[in-house]
This record gives C-alpha cells, structure tokens and sequence, in this order.
C-alpha cells in the first residue's frame, strides 16, 4: 500500500516505480473527476507557498489551480521576497514551513531545493532546478500512457541538450517504469556519467534499455515518442547560443526526422517551445542564426503527430496529485 503523506517531491530517484505509478493513477483519476465537474476539495483550509526565482506559465498555473481544486490558498513569492538576499534557504524554509503546509521551488541548483527540504517539516515540490523537472516527467508519461494506453516497452527518444534537468529527468523516468530510453546527442550533451550509470542500475531491474546515440537518424529508428526541449535553459547565459545551435541545429525535430521514427511516434515538449519565429525571443535568434535556429519546425508542432497540449494541460493534474498525495 503506497503512503506518500509527508513526503517531499524532489527527484523521481527518490520513488520508487510503484510510487510512481501511484501517481499517475492518482493524476487520472483526479482529471476525471475534473472533467466530470465532481468536486474534489480533499486539503480544505491547507495554504501552500510557491517560490519561483525563474519564471513560468505551465507550473505556476499549475500549483495554482490545483490548489484551488483541493480547496487550498496558494501565496506567490517571487521578485520582491527576501529569499536567498536577506535570508538564507534554511530560515526561509523554517518560516514558510510554520505558516504554510506545503512550498514549491523552482530555481537553480538542486542543492538549494534539497536544503529547503532539510529544514522543511512540511513537504518540499521541487519545480524545476537547473539538474531535475520531475513533476513535467509525471505529466509527460501520465500523456503517453493515455495516448498508447500503456508505458512499459514505449520507445522513447530525447533528442538535443540531454545533460539539463529535461534529459535527466527523462532518463531517470523512463529506467524507473520501464520506458526504453535514448538519448541523441553530441557526446559532450550526454547525461552525467554518474547519473547514466544509477539509471543502468535501475534499469536491470525494470527492463528499460538506455542508450546515447551521435547520429540522430539511427537514433529515431522504431521511436514512439520523440521528445525535445529548448536548447538554451532558464537561467544559462545568452552566449552560448551561437554554440549550442552549431551543435545541436542536426538534431532539430523536423519532418525528415519524423518520417524515419515509428509511423504512429507522437512528438513531445515540455514547453515553451521556440518553434517559429512569433515570439521575441525567437524573432532574435532567428534574424541572428537564420530560419533553422530552433528546436523543432512548425510544420512537426503544429502537425497532428504533436501532443504538446495534451501533455501541458497534464501538467495540472499531475501536479495535483502530487500535493494530494504528499499533505
Ligand atoms: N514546462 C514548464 O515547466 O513550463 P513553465 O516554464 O511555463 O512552467
Ligand atoms: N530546460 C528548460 C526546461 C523548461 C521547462 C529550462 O530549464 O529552461
């Protein structure tokens, strides 16, 4: 019987498969009882606190309206706190953990939200650090177990910059339920060797099978799921843009792409999503490196292989059943 009261969300190397299954089942039942307008107020009069030193539209909105639907106050605390200026994360988290029964984190370091949990007696949901984003890996894999109906054997391929919290997370994901997992990538964008090799670990025990390939043909040969992420992260400098387009332009998600993977592969992003040039920021890029200067074209976005709002609107509900279960 899984018990998760208490417990603070922080990597997905912290749960176990069953734990993690307990989620997803937790997710959809909570959707459905959403979409069936049943109401579902299960931490009435429980109040939660949402740091982001990054910014955000899905997981924000998330915790925000999650709580609501469990009945739940949600207080926002960004620009304008005294976080990590004029009070360190051990204090923060002693005085928000007596006011609050829950806080979020999303920053830089992993080690920033894992102290927050240290001095935290309330449970700690981590919401992106710069090496993990495990609450968008509930909602990426809750999305193809209802679009394939099952998790277990799916051919899963991340293609770009797979050493950052989005490469992490997936791989560990995918060894922990079973998902078979490839990483495309020039060598130099690979996971920790460190991390690759708990993964091979865990993955002995699943049946997952991981593997890092240079060229990104062979690697979407029989894929289901081919999945990307914005190639320069929150929070890196606008430098290395130049750099990682040279290196990572072979491996944008294109038709070409598409059309050598599974005929039934979907594509998948954990957004946002630089896809055209509409945006400020894409506007930039592409007059500065040319038309190819994103991670995936329009045509594969906008296509119907693309289940990216599927996938983002799971957010929510995913994130739901992570505070239902853990206060
Ligand atoms: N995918 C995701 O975390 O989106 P936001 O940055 O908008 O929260
Ligand atoms: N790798 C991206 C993920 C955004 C959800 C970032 O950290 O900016």
């Amino acid at each position: 019987m899984v018990n998760l009261k208490g417990k603070d969300f922080l990597k997905l190397l912290d749960f176990s498969s069953e734990e993690i299954q307990y989620l997803l089942d937790l997710a959809a039942d909570l959707k459905a009882k959403k979409k069936a307008g049943i109401a579902h107020k299960m931490h009435e009069s429980k109040n939660i606190a949402l740091i982001f030193e990054k910014t955000s539209t899905r997981t924000r909105c998330s915790f925000e309206v999650a709580a609501s639907d469990l009945g739940m106050g949600s207080t926002y605390l960004a620009e304008g706190s005294q976080i990590g200026k004029k009070e360190s994360i051990a204090d923060t988290a002693r005085v928000l953990a007596s006011m609050f029964d829950g806080i979020e984190y999303r920053g830089y370091g992993q080690a920033v939200v894992e102290e927050l949990a240290k001095y935290s007696k309330v449970p700690v949901w981590n919401g992106l650090t710069n090496e993990f984003h495990p609450t968008q890996i509930l909602a990426d894999f809750l999305t193809i177990k209802e679009h394939f109906g099952y998790l277990k054997g799916i051919n899963f391929v991340y293609m770009g910059d797979a050493r950052y919290n989005m490469g992490n997370s997936l791989m560990v994901g995918c060894a922990k339920m079973g998902l078979n997992f490839t990483a495309a990538a020039p060598k130099k964008y690979f996971p920790d060797r460190g991390l690759i090799d708990t993964c091979m670990e865990i993955a002995k025990e699943t049946g997952a099978q991981l593997k890092f390939i240079e060229d990104p043909i062979e690697a979407v040969k029989g894929a289901n799921v081919i999945y990307t992420d914005i190639w320069v992260s929150m929070g890196e400098p606008v430098e290395v843009w130049e750099e990682r387009i040279n290196d990572l332009a072979p491996y944008q998600v294109n038709k070409t792409l598409m059309d050598a993977a599974d005929e039934n592969c979907v594509f998948m992003h954990c957004l946002p999503a630089y896809h055209d040039h509409k945006t400020a920021v894409g506007k930039e890029m592409g007059e500065k490196f040319g038309r190819d200067a994103m991670e995936v074209t329009d045509e594969v976005f906008e296509s119907e292989k693309s289940i990216v709002f599927e996938e983002a609107e799971n957010r929510m509900h995913t994130i739901k059943a992570v505070m239902a279960a853990t206060l």
